[in-house]
């Protein structure tokens, strides 16, 4: 019996919403990959919103998941740029180094360039020169950040299995509230 569905995107549509057809098969199977052991994706970006930082009015607790992806290791000891340096900004701790929230992963074919400070241009490359490396500082010719979360340790992957995936995460796009005009600028609309 199919839900009532506020969200439009196509994967909602399918898992929820009563309409297997919504996404392509490249689609499904991108969703094996990204719940998959070798991926380790769901595991920050689950959930209703594919992030694990979560708030709402029947959580006991809020979720807040803070992690390092080893988008940097400048010095060898995992540092990220002095001015960028994560939530260790505000705890002081040096553990927490690189440390960023998961962001929800909704819209995210729409919301390029990726992570907090957009240096990572596509979400090919989020996959291939990033995750599937352990972290984009191995393809900036640095070793790994001894730093990183231990679930960012690299995975192999074909062409077809990263269109695979990357049709998962298109199906995350909602063109329905992309272009609601009660999201719009308020003078425009009145
Ligand atoms: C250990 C937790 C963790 C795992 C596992 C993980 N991510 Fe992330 N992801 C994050 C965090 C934290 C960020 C933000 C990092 C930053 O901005 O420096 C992020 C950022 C991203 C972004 C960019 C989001 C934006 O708005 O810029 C994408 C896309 C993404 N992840 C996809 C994936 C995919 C696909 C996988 C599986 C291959 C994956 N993630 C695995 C924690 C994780």
């Amino acid at each position: 019996m199919p839900i009532l569905l506020w969200s439009k995107t196509p994967y909602d549509q399918y898992k929820y919403g009563g309409k297997p057809q919504a996404i392509s098969a490249a689609a499904i199977r991108g969703e094996d990959l990204f719940f998959g052991d070798e991926l380790e994706c769901s595991h920050c970006h689950g959930g209703f919103n594919f992030t694990d930082n979560v708030q709402h009015k029947r959580l006991a607790y809020p979720e807040i998941g803070y992690h390092n992806t080893g988008l940097y290791n400048l010095d060898g000891k995992g540092a990220y740029p002095a001015d960028n340096a994560g939530i260790r900004a505000i705890t002081g701790d040096a553990a927490d180094e690189g440390k960023f929230r998961s962001p929800t992963l909704r819209n995210i074919a729409v919301t390029g360039p990726y992570m907090h400070d957009g240096s990572i241009n596509s979400l090919r490359e989020v996959i291939v020169k990033h995750y599937a490396v352990k972290g984009r500082a191995v393809s900036d010719g640095q070793a790994p950040s001894p730093l990183r979360d231990p679930l960012i340790d690299g995975f192999k992957i074909t062409d077809a299995e990263v269109d695979d995936l990357l049709a998962f995460l298109e199906s995350l796009t909602d063109q329905s509230f992309l272009t609601n005009p009660r999201h719009a600028d308020p003078a425009k609309y009145h």
